[in-house]
């Protein structure tokens, strides 16, 4: 029985140049997605499927998301005098219950791998999570719960894995499958766990091992801190996690999870509109008129 996957490392250190000037005051971790926050999606994901500590790897600028997964007792009082029901239960599900949460700080944004290596201490000797608040998946088991599910019968490393179009290559951390035939398409169906071979970080199309890129979800062994202790820099001059995964597949399972679900790229403008649509169209406030909308657009 592998060991249980409790902790979740949230790395929210980063600049969010791309949302720029919106994100010139506050995190993008903050934007809205109908009317939550990414970072409550991804809290509530972790959440549900049974992790009990919630890491956050901060930076400059991002106090922002403490006060957000806080308490807010002077609102909550004002809500409950106005008699408003709806909006005091919704804005105390913002705060995650029956888990604990620590955060510390990333001193500068060297990419993911330094991110990921700044919550060591808080991690420990244990396996551990890691979710990107810009990947937003939709799906009806939450995607970090449909890992651990699997993670429980076979232990070791895992990726979220998706399909992409071997042109977007480049904006991945993408994996070789083992048994790869060389030819795209290789993982097989969402739900199919496999063995991965090999992972490099934004390859080029022509260089790239398949079309199987890795999403913003994680489970990783602490021995990959060891990994990530000479922080040499990769793809972009940042220190890469992906090439720290590539280490430690020598030494232990490393597998990819073809999850069931749909991933929304919230670090990009167009993803986020995405997001907002897919959303919004299931949202009980804005469905309907959301559609009626859509429906009167000349396209
Ligand atoms: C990061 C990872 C990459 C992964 C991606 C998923 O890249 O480095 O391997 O495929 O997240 O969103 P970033 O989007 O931070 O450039």
């Amino acid at each position: 029985m592998p060991k249980p996957v409790t902790k979740a490392v949230f790395p929210v250190g980063g600049l969010g140049t791309r949302f720029l000037p919106a994100t010139k005051a506050m995190p993008k971790e903050m934007l809205p997605v109908v009317d939550k926050p990414l970072i409550q999606y991804v809290v509530d994901e972790a959440v549900k499927a049974g992790i009990e500590e919630l890491i956050f790897v901060t930076g400059k600028g991002k106090t922002a998301i403490e006060d957000y997964l806080d308490q807010a007792p002077e609102l909550e009082a004002m809500l409950e005098g106005r008699g408003k029901e709806d909006l005091l239960a919704a804005l105390r599900d913002s705060v995650p219950a029956g888990v604990t949460i620590a955060y510390t700080r990333q001193p500068e944004p060297l990419g993911l791998g330094h991110a990921v290596w700044c919550a060591r201490k808080l991690v420990g000797d244990e396996p551990f999570a890691v979710l990107l608040a810009d990947d937003l998946i939709k799906s009806d088991v939450p995607c970090l719960k449909q890992m651990i599910d699997a993670y429980s019968e076979v232990g070791g490393n895992m990726l979220a894995i998706m399909e992409v179009p071997r042109e977007d290559t480049r904006r991945y951390g993408v994996v070789k499958p083992l048994d790869s035939t060389g030819g795209d398409n290789t993982g097989g169906e969402p739900g199919d766990l496999f063995r991965v071979d090999g992972i490099v970080e934004k390859p080029d199309p022509a260089e790239a091992p398949s079309n199987l890129a890795v999403v913003g979800r994680y489970i990783l062994q602490p021995e990959i801190f060891g990994f990530l202790e000479g922080q040499r820099k990769g793809a972009g001059g940042e220190v890469q996690l992906t090439d720290a995964i590539a280490t430690l597949m020598d030494r232990q399972e490393l597998r990819g999870l073809r999850f069931e679900g749909t991933r929304y790229d919230c670090g990009s403008k167009l993803g986020y509109m995405k997001a907002n649509v897919a959303f919004g169209l299931e949202h009980a406030d804005t469905g309907a008129g959301l559609r009626d909308f859509i429906k009167t657009l000349d396209l």
